[in-house]
């Protein structure tokens, strides 16, 4: 028995973030039965020694997995694994390295990254090449890697051919390509193609591959699928304080998510739970869907007054505030029933018999 106290109503759940959902039970399961006993620190563990066989199943024999607490973390290790001290990363405006980490590849990596505008989030050779030049010019940071993110933070997905124009484009430039996957399994789900069409198939060398989004209480992972794009990970990982001492527990997740059919089911369900949404609420006078609903993230357009009233019954970001545009997420734990009781919210706000 714990002496903690439930502070939260554990039946209430909002659109605001995949990460704002708690741990899938199986998950729960699995650490507590890797708990117990004494194994050795910093990911000598039986554990995580089982998930190279795993990760094998999934990226192909060749891939090796450096399991990392978060997905900034993982992105910074597999980044700065991938350049040399003059090496630059060439990335989408809206990727979340560039956006949402803090400044961290710059800061924490020394990296420099080079956006490039895109209308939908996604990269392509053409836009690629706005970034991808100067190399050999001593005066202009080298692009070295390409990063995309899948499916991307604006809930636009790749087609495995696309990643593979990406990938062989970049590397007829010498470039490497990165992938952030903190919704890699979402995209598969998606796209109804296992996990490696996207990423081993189609020549990604390394990837950032989520679990926090896909139903783990917290851990990501650097999955190398190409040996020869990365130098020093193993003393990275410890440098940009990324090596859990008891990894046992982070590798345990891991294995509960992908030995079977978990990762699936949790993927399948967000993205149900998005596409229920946006059909429930596309036909209500006032919203317009302003994005493309792939994966589990839901983009609209609602008059401001509208989106603050909604905000003080349930949890969800503004995108931008110039358009009135917000992000509905789901989640693995996402019911028909919140969405329903949200879309009849959203109706009724706008006036609209429900
Ligand atoms: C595209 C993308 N990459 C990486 C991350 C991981 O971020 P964190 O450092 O919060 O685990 C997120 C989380 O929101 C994300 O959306």
């Amino acid at each position: 028995m714990t002496d903690a106290i439930r502070r939260h109503d554990p039946l209430v759940r909002g659109f605001a973030s995949d990460n704002y959902a708690g741990v899938h039970p199986e998950i729960l399961q699995a650490i507590a039965l890797a708990n117990g006993g004494h194994q050795t620190a910093y990911g000598d563990d039986v554990y995580t020694a089982a998930l190279q066989e795993v990760f094998g199943g999934h990226f192909g024999p060749a891939a090796r997995v450096w399991p990392v607490f978060n997905g900034t973390g993982a992105n910074v290790v597999a980044l700065r694994s991938m350049t040399a001290h003059w090496e630059a990363v060439v990335c989408a405006e809206s990727a979340h390295i560039h956006t949402d980490e803090g400044g961290a590849p710059e800061r924490s990596a020394g990296l420099k990254l080079l956006p490039v505008a895109t209308p939908d989030g996604k990269l392509t050779p053409e836009l690629i090449d706005r970034q991808a030049w100067g190399f050999g010019d001593e005066h202009r940071a080298q692009p070295k890697v390409v990063s995309i993110t899948q499916s991307t933070e604006l809930g636009t997905l790749y087609t495995p051919e696309e990643i593979g124009a990406i990938c062989d484009h970049a590397h007829e430039l010498g470039m490497v390509v990165h992938l952030d996957g903190a919704r890699a399994t979402n995209a598969a789900a998606a796209l109804d193609v296992p996990l490696r069409a996207f990423t081993t198939d189609v020549g990604v060398d390394v990837l950032s591959f989520g679990g926090t989004k896909a139903g783990l209480m917290f851990g990501e992972a650097v999955v190398v699928l190409n040996p020869g794009a990365v130098r020093g990970l193993r003393y990275l990982r410890k440098s940009a304080m990324q090596l859990a001492s008891k990894m046992r527990f982070v590798s345990v997740q891991f294995e509960a998510l992908l030995a079977g059919d978990l990762w699936l089911r949790n993927a399948r369900n967000a993205n149900a739970m998005a596409l229920r949404l946006a059909d429930a609420v596309r036909d209500v006078p006032g919203v317009e869907i302003s994005r493309p609903v792939r994966a589990n993230a839901v983009f609209a357009i609602l008059p401001g007054d509208v989106t603050e009233r909604l905000q003080k019954r349930f949890r969800f970001y503004t995108w931008n505030e110039a358009t009135g545009e917000v992000r509905w997420m789901t989640a693995f734990d996402t019911t028909e029933a919140d969405v329903d009781a949200f879309a009849a919210a959203v109706a009724q706000e706008l006036g609209s018999p429900a």
